[in-house]
Parts: structure tokens; C-alpha cells; sequence
């Protein structure tokens, strides 16, 4: 009792009496920043300053707003952007400040007219890396100051406004910190989309132990995000965030640790929560990496910022499933370091111990991936690099090899490492993307010391390298190379250098699939090579953001252009059915709808059409339009085209639907399509037609799925 007493009485200590504010005087410039495209009317002539200011010319930038696709803010105009700063007159006799953070873009700044410094650059997107300029002697004490940048030249970043902008009396980057004795799950974070991104520090006996950035909410969340305290029990910490007032406090207070997060209760039951495809509890996911199949388990890692809807922070987010369909997180596996975030990579199972990480009877599972250095500040000016993990516990902890990175820096950018068992001579193959589109085929026997074998021109991002037999004849075989966007070679593999036998064929017609991946390990009674891909899928408002593909079974065939890779729903997929609805033979006359009854958001859909006389036949999902078009032999949904080739006058269509998706297989797969789709909330309505001219329903079979969470 009394060392219960005492504990609760340290934590309350530790909580409340040792939360420390250090004095900083700032002036968060991060909104309302003021752009003209348009030389002219700013003057960047000498007499630039005296050009009167017409506000109505000006579009107004928020900082933050308008993220696009990978979470870049929309500031894409070359030109200038003001802002007015009342610097207070008590600043007066200090030194002042100002810092632009995490950019890559060249810019001028000007103070009331002069130039303060010209070429700025802050060097690095992610990297968090503010360039700092004193203007003392420029500014007037006590007045309203005229801030101006001229953007010069973007580099990748895409805006001067992904951390806030600061006009401050510390010459160093400043911290509003709070002390935690750490003892529960979850340490929830405020978030709110537009907020500046402030950098967070976690510090345990004073060494960096996370680092992230997060769009931190002052006042009304948007959502609520944690950081994953529980293997920090016991501990005591400091959580720094950098640039904040002290007088934001009652904002900071909001952080707090608990064994649930705001908003878990609703966990999978969201609006636009996908409900038998991968999408995160919280925050942004990309790349499917790591995928192993061991001991009955699926495992998925996957990029992942854990703190925010746009890309950043990449982590690997880890979850296993026992059948494909119901997947369950275990939590984030690996954290950005001082080598740099966690970039895309692959898993393998260590079956022979070949690493020596083994300590148990199971072999290690190993993962493969890119440490992006210099995308954080914590890893400032290193290069990309590959390392390595094991876990000797079925995947559930994972620890660094100390000796990372295993492979150094080929070319800046250089990542993705996918790695394969080459049985022959029992070693490792791993295959690299070198940035400028060529991948880089090494050999290995450890994993820790990697040799060059050959480089081939081909493909952008994520290489992919398997066998697959050609129509099923396991006698035939040949080997598959693709890259992120699933485009992809037939040819042979020898073990250090890959001839393509075929055209870059295409694969993905769809608008949402990227950074696919095929599962190592699978069992050979067993025998599929099963992929997930990225669905590239937004979902504004949700607490998370994206999903992945629904998993497919990759095959082989000889078609009349050649032979073709082939993709299919896994047979999984019936596990989650509810409800069939079956029609067979029946005549499909334009005005006619012979599913009109049905209705939902969640269906696998069979069809077998015979085209008759129809000039279009098609399916509207909720009022999404998929439509052929017997003229042109194209499946087209939104703006996107497939090629369906008929066969005796007849195509065949499967189509799983999901709440934010609609993914379209073509004729036994021969032509996959992975499209996004956020219908109208109350559009529940399933349509087929023929337009034209008759066509007939050899076979329909709809079956309702259930969720799978
Ligand atoms: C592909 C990709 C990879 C990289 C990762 C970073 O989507 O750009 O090349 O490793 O995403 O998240």
C-alpha cells in the first residue's frame, strides 16, 4: 500500500509539479502569408518597398491547408509571399530571429524592404532543418514589420510553410517541454490539419528515443493520435516540442498518457473506414514492405506516419493476419533514427540461421529496409542507407542490428531493398532501386555484407523479383521483375542478373495501387504468390488516410499478346460473404435493372455477359459507372481505361466493393483495375444495364459481404 502510495504520489510529481516551460519570445508567423504571382505588381526592383500594397491582388497561402496527395502543402507558385509581424516593443535591446523550417526550396527573404539574405535554403523537406537568420538590424521595435520571400526554386519539398515560421529572440531552435513517469499505453496527441507541424522530441535519460513532426492542435482537435508508450513503462520522460510559446501551455496540457485513445472506441466503425481492405487505426499509411508469412501468420508492415493524415515520420506499422481478410496491429516495429526514417524494404524468415541472430528454436524473421537519412533531424546529412532488424519472437519486438547500415550509400535516394532465398547457392538475392531508374542485384550470405552483381535500366521505386509457372506447368517457369507502378518484365533470372524476355508490359489500369508487394515464405503445399498493393485512396476528414489493395493471387498465361501476368481476388474473400443473390440466363434490356432490389456498400460481384447487341453493359455502384464499351473493348470507371477482350462474344467481370473502393477484374483477371471510390453516403443502390441494344446475364452472382472487423 505505501509503495503504491508512493508511486502515485511520484507520478503526480512527475505530471504535474516538474512540467517546465522555458521562456521563449516568439511570434508564430505560420498563416495567412500573403502571394503575388505577378513581378510587376511586387517590385523586385530597388525601389520594390515603395510599391503600394493592393491586398485585393494578393491570394492568401494558409500554411498547412490544401495538403495534396503526399501531404505537400499547395505552394506551387513560384513568386513572393508577406506577411506583416508587429514585433513588440519590450523586444527591444535583444537579438532577433527568424527561422524557416523544413524546406528544400531556394528562397530571398526581406525585412521592411531590404534583403536580408538571398539563397536561402533549408536544405532538406523532411529533415526539420530551420535555416535561421538574424534581422536585428532591420526591424523597427514597436511597429508592424513587413516580412517578404521570394521563392526562387522549389526543390521537393513544396512550401516554406511546412513548420512554422518563427520571428524569435532565441538564437537556437526553442522547446516547450513537459516531463511524464511513463505508465500507460498510449501517450494521445491532439491533432488538427492545418496546424503548423511542430517538431516533438521524446527523451529518456536525456537521449532522443522518438522523433516526430505533427500538425499538434492548440485548441479543437481534429483527431487524437498516440504515440506508442508502453515499452517505456517504468520510465521517466521528457516530451520536447519545439517553437511553442510558453504561453500555449493550456494546449500542451491536452497531451496526456492513458491505456485508450480518443476515438478508439469508433476504431473500424468510421465513415469512411474501408471494411475488408488494410487501413490503418490512425494516421497515414503508404507502402505494403515487409511481407513474410510465418507460423500460420500473415504479417504486413507497412510506411506509416503514426502521427498525422499526410505522409511523413515513415515507420513501419506492423499487422498479422491468419487468412488474409481479418488483420489485427500490433503496433509500430520500427522508428525513424539517427540514420534516418524507416523507408520502404522486405522481410524474410532467416531459416538457416544465416544471420546468427537466431536465440530460440524459431528461426529469425528478419526485415530489409531503407534508412533515409537527413529526412529527419535527427539523422541531419547522412545518406540513404540500408539496414537491417530480427525478431526472435514471431515478429512481436524487433531490434536494429548494430551494426546498421549493412549496405552503404549507392546514390542518394537509392532504397526499397526486396530480398529473396536464392536456393541454388544458398544465399540472399536483394534487389535495389538506384533513384535514377535502375535497379542494383546483389548477393549476400549474411544479410550484413551485400555484393553488386549487375544493374538493369527498368522501373521506378519498390522492385519486385518472383517465379511464377506459365499456365500452371510447374515445369515452366519464369521469373517476374516489376516496379512501384507494377509495370513489369517477363524474363529469366540467374541468381546476379535478370534478362528481360519481354516488353515493360502493364499491369495496373486502375487509379488507386502502387508499391505492391508479394508475400515471402508462403508455404509450398500452399503455393500462391499473393500481392498487396497501396491503394493510393484519400479520406478527408477520417482520422487516418489510404488503405491497401485487397490481396491477390498472382498467375501466369499465354494470351494472344503474349504471356501475361494475371491477378485474382484470394479465395479468402468468402469468408467475409453474407448473402448471395444468383441470376442466370437472364435477357439484360435496356431500362431494366434486374438487381434493383439490392442494396449495401460491401459486395463481391461475378458476371459473365454475353454482349449480344448492347453498344455499352455495365454496373453503376452506388452511382459509380463501370462500363464496357463493345466499340472501343474498354472497360472505363471515372477516367480511367482498361482493355476487355471479348471471347466468343462474351466478357467476364468481378468487382469487390468497398465502402471507399471498387476493384475490377477483367476477365479472369487478365486486366486489373483498382479504383477509388467515395459514393454518396446515401447512395446504396447496385445497378446493371445494357444501353443500346440487348445484351444477356449468362451468370450474375452478388454476394453481400460481411465486415471483416
Ligand atoms: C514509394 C516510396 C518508396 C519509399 C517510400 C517512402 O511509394 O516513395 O520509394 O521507400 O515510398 O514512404
Amino acid at each position: 500500500m505505501k509503495t503504491k502510495l508512493c508511486i502515485f504520489l511520484v507520478s503526480l510529481f512527475f505530471i504535474t509539479a516538474c512540467q517546465q516551460y522555458e521562456p521563449t519570445m516568439n511570434i508564430d508567423l505560420s498563416n495567412n502569408w500573403h502571394f503575388s504571382p505577378d513581378e510587376n505588381n511586387i517590385g523586385i526592383s530597388e525601389d520594390w518597398h515603395t510599391v503600394n500594397f493592393d491586398d485585393s491582388k494578393w491570394a492568401i497561402i494558409d500554411a498547412g491547408k490544401n495538403w495534396e496527395d503526399q501531404g505537400y502543402p499547395n505552394l506551387d507558385s513560384f513568386g513572393w509571399y508577406r506577411k506583416f509581424a508587429e514585433i513588440p516593443l519590450a523586444w527591444k535591446g535583444e537579438d532577433i530571429w527568424i527561422k524557416f523550417g523544413g524546406v528544400n526550396d531556394t528562397y530571398e527573404l526581406f525585412v521592411n524592404g531590404e534583403s536580408v539574405s538571398s539563397s536561402l535554403r533549408a536544405n532538406n523537406s523532411f529533415a526539420t532543418k530551420a535555416s535561421i537568420t538574424k534581422i536585428t538590424n532591420n526591424i523597427k521595435y514597436g511597429e508592424k514589420n513587413l516580412i517578404a520571400v521570394k521563392v526562387n526554386d522549389w526543390g521537393n519539398s513544396g512550401g516554406l510553410w511546412r513548420l512554422p515560421v518563427v520571428i524569435t529572440t532565441e538564437e537556437k531552435v526553442g522547446y516547450i517541454t513537459r516531463k511524464f513517469a511513463f505508465e500507460k499505453k498510449y501517450l494521445n496527441l491532439p491533432v488538427k490539419n492545418d496546424a503548423p507541424s511542430r517538431l516533438i522530441h521524446l527523451l529518456i535519460d536525456d537521449k532522443i528515443v522518438r522523433e516526430f513532426n505533427i500538425n499538434l492542435a492548440l485548441d479543437e482537435p481534429d483527431f487524437w493520435v498516440y504515440l506508442e508508450i508502453d515499452k517505456f513503462k517504468g520510465n521517466k520522460g521528457v516530451v520536447q516540442i519545439s517553437e511553442l510559446d510558453s504561453k500555449n501551455k493550456e494546449g500542451i496540457d491536452g497531451i496526456y498518457q492513458d491505456d485508450t485513445f480518443p476515438g478508439e472506441d469508433e476504431i473500424y466503425k468510421e465513415e469512411h473506414r474501408p471494411q475488408f481492405h488494410f487501413s490503418s487505426k490512425r494516421g497515414w499509411l503508404n507502402d505494403p514492405n515487409g511481407m513474410i508469412y510465418y507460423a500460420g501468420e500473415y504479417h504486413l508492415f507497412y510506411q506509416h506516419n503514426p502521427y498525422g493524415w499526410p505522409w511523413g515520420n515513415m515507420t513501419w506499422g506492423h499487422a498479422i493476419s491468419k487468412d488474409l481478410v481479418h488483420w489485427e496491429e500490433l503496433g509500430d516495429a520500427l522508428h525513424p533514427d539517427e540514420l534516418g526514417t524507416i523507408y520502404s524494404g522486405s522481410g524474410v524468415v532467416d531459416w538457416k540461421n544465416t544471420t546468427g541472430f537466431q536465440t530460440g528454436d524459431e528461426p529469425p524473421l528478419i526485415t530489409i529496409y531503407t534508412n533515409a537519412g537527413d529526412e529527419n533531424q535527427w539523422s541531419r546529412e547522412k545518406p540513404y542507407t540500408q539496414s537491417i532488424a530480427f525478431s526472435n519472437d514471431r515478429g512481436r519486438t524487433w531490434t536494429k542490428y548494430e551494426g546498421n547500415p549493412v549496405q552503404g550509400h549507392l546514390n542518394q535516394g537509392n532504397r526499397d531493398p526486396k530480398v529473396i532465398w536464392w536456393e541454388e547457392t544458398n544465399e540472399w538475392v536483394i534487389v535495389l532501386y538506384l533513384i535514377d531508374g535502375r535497379l542494383a542485384f546483389f548477393k549476400s550470405a549474411d544479410l550484413k555484407r551485400w555484393e553488386l552483381q549487375s544493374i538493369l535500366p527498368a522501373f521506378h521505386e519498390c522492385p519486385e523479383l518472383f517465379q511464377l509457372p506459365v499456365d500452371g506447368n510447374e515445369s515452366n517457369k519464369k521469373w517476374i521483375l516489376y516496379g512501384g507502378a507494377g509495370d513489369y518484365f517477363i524474363g529469366d533470372f540467374n541468381g546476379s542478373k535478370f534478362t528481360p524476355e519481354s516488353e515493360e508490359n502493364h499491369y495496373n489500369y486502375g487509379d488507386a495501387f502502387y508499391a505492391s508487394q508479394t508475400f515471402n515464405d508462403i508455404p509450398k503445399e500452399d503455393g500462391r504468390r499473393i500481392q498487396i498493393g497501396w491503394a493510393r485512396v484519400a479520406t478527408p476528414g477520417m482520422p487516418f488516410n489510404q488503405m491497401m489493395n485487397f490481396p491477390v493471387n498472382l498467375t501466369l498465361h499465354t494470351t494472344k499478346e503474349g504471356i501475361r501476368m494475371f491477378a485474382n481476388p484470394v479465395r479468402e474473400i468468402e469468408k467475409l460473404y453474407k448473402m448471395e443473390h444468383s441470376f442466370n440466363n437472364v435477357e439484360l434490356i435496356p431500362g431494366n435493372n434486374p438487381i434493383s432490389k439490392i442494396g449495401g456498400d460491401l459486395f463481391d460481384i461475378t458476371a459473365e455477359f454475353a454482349i449480344g447487341n448492347a453498344a455499352q453493359i455495365g454496373f453503376e455502384i452506388r452511382g459509380v459507372p463501370v462500363v464496357y464499351n463493345v466499340k472501343t473493348k474498354t472497360i472505363s470507371v471515372k477516367s480511367k481505361i482498361a482493355p476487355c477482350r471479348p471471347k466468343d462474344g462474351k466478357i467476364k467481370l468481378r468487382l469487390l466493393v468497398d465502402r471507399t473502393s471498387i476493384e475490377i477484374f477483367i476477365n479472369d483477371g487478365e486486366y486489373y483495375m483498382p479504383m477509388g471510390s467515395i459514393p454518396d453516403d446515401k447512395n446504396m443502390s447496385l445497378k446493371v444495364f445494357a444501353k443500346g441494344g440487348k445484351a444477356q446475364i449468362i451468370k450474375l452472382d452478388v454476394n453481400e459481404l460481411n465486415s471483416a472487423w
